[in-house]
């Protein structure tokens, strides 16, 4: 069975595609076989992972080709579906689609039928659109940044407005895997303070927070996963926790 892993949060700048990346590629480390889907048209995870690709998600979406060409190879056991600037088009699609119900359920039709993966890792834009709404149908498992730096800004509303939004959804069983709090910085008093309370909110899927850490930041200019980058810095221990973390809700569980 392919798990389908959605990375969403709403709010801009949490982290999301350096989790999709990290966690892909990871989970590819330990052996299993992972697609990425990028769902965000400035995500760029191929130029971020420097793939080259000659067809994204919206030649699919727009059924000008099947979804064989649109799969690259990124790395062992890592594949990709890119996406550009054009996905604006296949969000236009949808919109012009008379439609509604038809409309969400495009992106589990045009991806349904996947097989020979262990997981999907789906990269979301920030912005709420009929294109995000429909990979919401798609995913099975959200997985949501958060970052600490900013929840003490706006509070919980970015964090409970996305699980309202979710929620929504009626016909929906997404379920709520892990919340990932970014950007800590255990120094602060603020930091350590907005993690316990995530803590009580979310004790069943709240796990080790991502530190802040420069080499995350470093990597993608390298185009390179963190743990082809800086395989010792905080930054890969952190997101090798998710990986187990992931791992460990696999049923039947990993021996
Ligand atoms: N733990 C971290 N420490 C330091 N820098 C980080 C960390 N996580 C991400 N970054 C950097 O912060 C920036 C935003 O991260 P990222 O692009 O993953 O967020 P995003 O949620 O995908 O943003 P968007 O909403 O625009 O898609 C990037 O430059 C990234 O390299
Ligand atoms: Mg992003």
């Amino acid at each position: 069975v392919t798990r389908i892993l959605g990375v969403l949060n709403f709010k801009g700048g949490t982290g999301k595609t350096t989790t999709v990346v990290n966690l892909a590629d990871g989970l590819a480390r330990a052996g299993r076989r992972v697609l990425m889907i990028d769902l965000d048209a400035q995500g760029n995870l191929a130029t971020y992972l420097s793939v080259p690709y000659r067809y994204t998600i919206t030649n699919l979406m727009l059924g000008q080709v099947g979804i064989e060409p649109c799969i690259v190879n990124a790395r062992p056991r890592l594949d990709l579906i890119a996406s550009d600037h054009s996905l604006l088009e296949a969000e236009g699609q949808l919109w012009r689609m008379d439609d509604y119900q038809a409309a969400r359920q495009s992106v589990s039709e045009k991806l349904g039928n996947l097989v020979g993966y262990d997981y999907i890792v789906v990269d979301y834009s920030p912005s709420v659109s009929l294109l995000s709404e429909s990979g919401l149908i798609y995913t099975g498992e959200l997985i949501v940044p958060v970052a600490t730096d900013h929840l003490a800004v706006v509070g919980f509303r970015h964090v409970s407005k996305t699980l309202r939004e979710i929620g929504r959804i009626p016909e929906h069983g997404v379920r709520l895997r892990a919340i990932v709090p970014t950007f800590y910085d255990g120094r602060l008093r603020k930091d350590r303070s907005i993690l316990k309370t995530l803590q009580r909110y979310f004790p069943d899927q709240i796990g080790a927070p991502v530190r802040r850490n420069v080499k995350l930041a470093e990597a993608p200019a390298k185009n390179k996963t963190i743990f082809e980058y800086a395989p010792r810095s905080h930054g890969a221990e952190d997101y090798q926790k998710l990986v187990d973390q992931i791992l460990s809700s696999e049923y039947p569980p990993p021996h």
